[in-house]
């Protein structure tokens, strides 16, 4: 079954009066006649690689978990951003429902204490270390590769070259060099497809095949998706139609778009949905060079959690945000609200219900209390959680990214604003060829030491 889009209370009615009419989405079809040209002209530049990866062969995929699952029991991504929220994503959004036995790390921080929480984790033998960079330059990902390498080296000299595999560009970058010479099992980022792009690549598979993910479904998801988003009616498109409501409320100044699953399976989703919206759509010029400042902030938050943290600020707050519910029908497992204190009004209207019922009803209630205030939102709702209902949320929601950044007219593949900061980062670090940035760091820092505003 198909996960399902009810954008009800994101159309203007009496109680959402800020919301978009359906005039305005008539009105703005040529949008999307104008996108779907814009997005035939990007794949056939090959740049929208995401597009084609529901028809991926992962046959090399399978055989090499294949032959590797009986020595490993967990498995260490060491990457960052697109290289790997993706990863965390599916891991944790099915590792209860299919009872995953091989465990997942990601270590996607230079935290000493997070290396340390993975390390002290895992049996070092039984463990491969998936080293994850498109670019093989990003330093949070090449200074844990280094530490882990030396660990590994003096641990288990022996078998160390086989406990490392490497996902990285076909052909450039140190990585690659490295694995001519050391013999790594090497996985490919292809060239087409961007970073937070790429979860449904050898960048999200492996891992994922790895910990027991029928990774075949997630794709066969996907690709049900991809054929529903090729819809040129966008009421019957779940990409184009929300991609076109959030564009629209970005323009009626709702410049926050929270992500709130019912399940903390789906928390890291809404973290990889973060990624994917803020840097895709957060651009300073269009693609004309104007000067635009666009972008709409990306929230996660989790329900029922949040409901005692959030939803105060959501319903009675800044009118600024437009908040999209994901929502599991039917749990694998539950919990039956035993009925111990039938006499006592406070608690026996929970008795005999299951906590799931308790769950969605919640969820519900926080809807139409958000509705009643008059604040715009959306379910995305998911029959079941498994493979194929995840891969056809990863799919809708890239091309909902690209089509949004599309009529927002900037680039949204790109990241300027996070190559500065990897520059930056070199400079400060003193990598070769950095001088100059570097020296314009120090004296920034002296000005600010100068400045004595820091007390
Ligand atoms: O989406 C992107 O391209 C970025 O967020 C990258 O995923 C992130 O910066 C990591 O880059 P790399 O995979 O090259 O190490």
């Amino acid at each position: 079954m198909s996960i399902k889009f009810d954008y009800a209370n994101l159309l203007k009615n009496k109680k959402i009066q800020c919301g978009v009419s359906i005039a305005e989405i008539e009105n703005n079809r040529h949008l999307c006649d104008q996108a779907r040209i814009r997005f035939e002209k990007e794949y056939a530049m090959n740049i929208l690689g995401f597009h084609d990866l529901p028809d991926y062969n992962v046959e090399h995929i399978v055989s090499y978990i294949e032959s590797i699952e009986k020595d490993y029991d967990d498995m260490v991504v060491l990457g960052i951003g697109g290289s790997a929220l993706g990863n965390k994503a599916i891991y944790n959004s099915l590792k209860t429902v299919k009872k995953l036995n091989k465990r997942l790390f990601v270590m996607d921080n230079v935290d000493p204490l997070l290396i340390e929480d993975i390390m002290s984790q895992v049996d070092l033998q039984r463990t491969l270390f998936n080293v994850i960079t498109k670019s093989g330059t990003t330093a949070e990902t090449m200074s844990t590769f280094l530490i882990v390498l030396d660990i590994l080296k003096k641990k288990c000299p022996d078998t160390y070259k086989k406990q490392i595999i490497v996902t990285t560009d076909k052909e450039k970058g140190f990585l690659r060099q490295l694995i001519k010479e050391d013999g790594y099992m090497d996985f490919i980022v292809p060239d087409s497809v961007g970073g937070r792009f790429s979860v449904l690549t050898d960048v999200g598979l492996v891992s994922s095949a790895f910990i027991g993910v029928d990774i075949k479904a997630l794709l066969k998801g996907a690709a049900n998706m991809r054929k529903r988003c090729s819809n040129k009616d966008i009421w019957q498109n779940p990409a184009y139609l929300n991609a076109m409501l959030h564009y629209l409320y970005m323009q009626k100044g709702k410049n926050m778009s929270v992500m709130m699953p019912y399940t903390n399976a789906l928390y890291d989703f809404a973290d990889w949905y973060r990624q994917l919206w803020a840097e895709s759509l957060g651009k300073r010029y269009n693609i004309d060079g104007a000067l635009v400042e666009v972008g709409q902030t990306p929230i996660k938050a989790l329900g029922t959690t949040d409901q005692h943290s959030q939803i105060q600020l959501y319903a009675e707050g800044p009118n600024d945000k437009v908040i999209s519910f994901l929502t599991v029908e039917k749990f694998d497992y539950d919990y039956k609200i035993a009925n111990i204190f039938p006499n006592n009004d406070e608690v026996n209207y929970l008795a005999d219900k299951n906590i799931s019922e308790l769950l969605l009803a919640e969820r519900l209630a926080t809807e139409i209390a958000l509705t009643n205030a008059g604040r715009p939102n959306c379910n995305i709702i998911f029959p079941e959680l498994n493979e194929y209902n995840i891969g056809e949320f990863i799919y809708l929601y890239e091309l909902q990214t690209v089509i949004a950044g599309y009529f927002l007219d900037i680039n949204p593949l790109d990241q300027p604003g996070v190559e500065a900061g990897k520059i930056a980062t070199y400079a400060l670090m003193g990598k070769k060829g950095f001088a100059e940035q570097a020296k314009e760091i120090h004296e920034y820092n002296q000005e600010k030491t100068r400045n004595g505003r820091i007390i």
